[in-house]
């Protein structure tokens, strides 16, 4: 175990640490003791539940479904009910192991908790642990308005087994990497050239994937520490994310969530493109980029509705009346918050995207 990261955060600091195995980094939470309890993403307990059951008794585990059913408002109440039965306590512990669901059920039932009680996150997707681990963020979802309800309340500890991520499938890795790519992109030509160059060698050589995390986690620390609340230059951060929603949404979550901002990435390219911000040709090469990272998610967007991906922008948070405010670029590492007017920039704008470019 090493911490390789301090993470400075209006509630508290925290460290990032890692570890080779998911038994490894189980063994180094308080889960033997008695106040602790942990909820812990079905499919991963499955696969690890030896490296569980060293740890802690069944009874202290409640086991979730990654769905975004369970990462709703409606579905809390019976984690709180679960969590106060077994007599959580405020000075016990909630483990969390799982990827960006479990995170986003977890960070919110510790937040409001007793107004609050020590987690400890154990990412489990490469998404987790590229991205979502750091940030303070907890995000749920009321019937359609997705991630509308939430707090900023960090773990206490973040512990990355970088081991649990050989039983993820291929498109999680992938949906990692949207993330991943999106963050080298905000962070300049030369980060990204050679993130593009290193993950060359997947699927068949993963030994890359450890360096990449770090990197990212220290990108986006540079984002999140002077912004935590997100009132700022931290709004970078959604590049691609709100057409990246919007094509999850329209598409009933077919398409993984990072495989969905890689997709949004390009749509925000071609808008800014459309809009004069940035030259054809740079939409040319993300196109022929990020391919092999979003296909065929891409091609299937063609079937897509215009207006039920319309629909889904217009109930963004960044949403007004008539406009948007959407992460744009002028080039690589050269991304800026910009208002798009909805009918007379964005919908022939997208309308051309979906039938053809994308
Ligand atoms: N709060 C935040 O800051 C934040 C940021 C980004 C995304 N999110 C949310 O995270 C969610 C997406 O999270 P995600 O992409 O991490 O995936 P996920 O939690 O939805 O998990 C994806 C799938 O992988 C499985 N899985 C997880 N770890 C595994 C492992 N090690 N081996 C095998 N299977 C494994 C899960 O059971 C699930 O089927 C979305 O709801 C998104 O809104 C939250």
């Amino acid at each position: 175990m090493s911490a390789v990261l301090t993470i400075q955060s209006r509630s508290h600091p925290y460290t990032v640490e890692t570890f080779d195995s998911l038994g490894e980094a189980l063994a180094a939470t308080p889960a033997a003791a008695a106040g602790t309890l942990c909820l812990a993403d079905r499919a991963v307990h499955a696969h690890y539940h030896v490296d569980f059951e060293r740890c802690l008794p069944p009874e202290r585990i409640l086991l979730v479904e990654a769905s975004e059913e369970a990462k709703s408002f409606e579905a809390m109440a019976p984690v709180f009910t679960w969590l106060l039965r077994r007599g959580f306590k405020r000075d016990g512990c909630l483990l969390v192991v799982g990827g960006g669901v479990l995170q986003d059920i977890g960070c919110f039932a510790a937040s409001v908790l007793m107004r609050g009680v020590r987690w400890e996150l154990l990412p489990t997707t490469l998404l987790a642990q590229c991205d979502s681990c750091i940030g303070s963020k907890s995000s749920l979802n009321l019937q359609l308005f997705k991630n509308q309800i939430g707090t900023f309340y960090p773990p206490h500890r973040v512990l990355l087994a970088h081991g649990v991520l050989r039983t993820l499938p291929w498109d999680e890795i992938r949906s990692g990497l949207g993330e991943v790519i999106k963050l080298h992109l905000l962070a300049g030509e030369q980060p990204f050239a050679e993130l593009m160059d290193s993950l060359a060698a997947l699927p068949g050589d993963d030994s890359m994937l450890p360096r990449w995390v770090l990197s990212s986690l220290r990108i986006k620390q540079t984002y999140i520490e002077p912004d935590e609340f997100d009132r700022g230059i931290r709004n970078l951060l959604n590049y691609g994310h709100t057409f990246g929603h919007a094509y999850e949404s329209a598409t009933h979550y077919e398409i993984p969530h990072g495989i969905a901002v890689t997709l949004g990435m390009l749509t925000a390219t071609w808008v800014s493109v459309r809009l004069g911000l940035v030259d054809a040709s740079h939409y040319a090469a993300m196109k022929d980029r990020l391919r092999p990272w979003h296909e065929p998610y891409g091609s299937r967007l063609k079937s897509v509705e215009l207006s039920a991906v319309l629909d889904a922008i217009k109930l963004d948070k960044k949403a007004t009346r008539s406009a948007l405010h959407c992460i744009l670029t002028r080039g690589i590492g050269r991304m800026e918050k910009i208002s798009v007017d909805l009918e007379s920039q964005l919908r022939p704008a997208l309308g051309e995207l979906i039938a053809r470019e994308i």
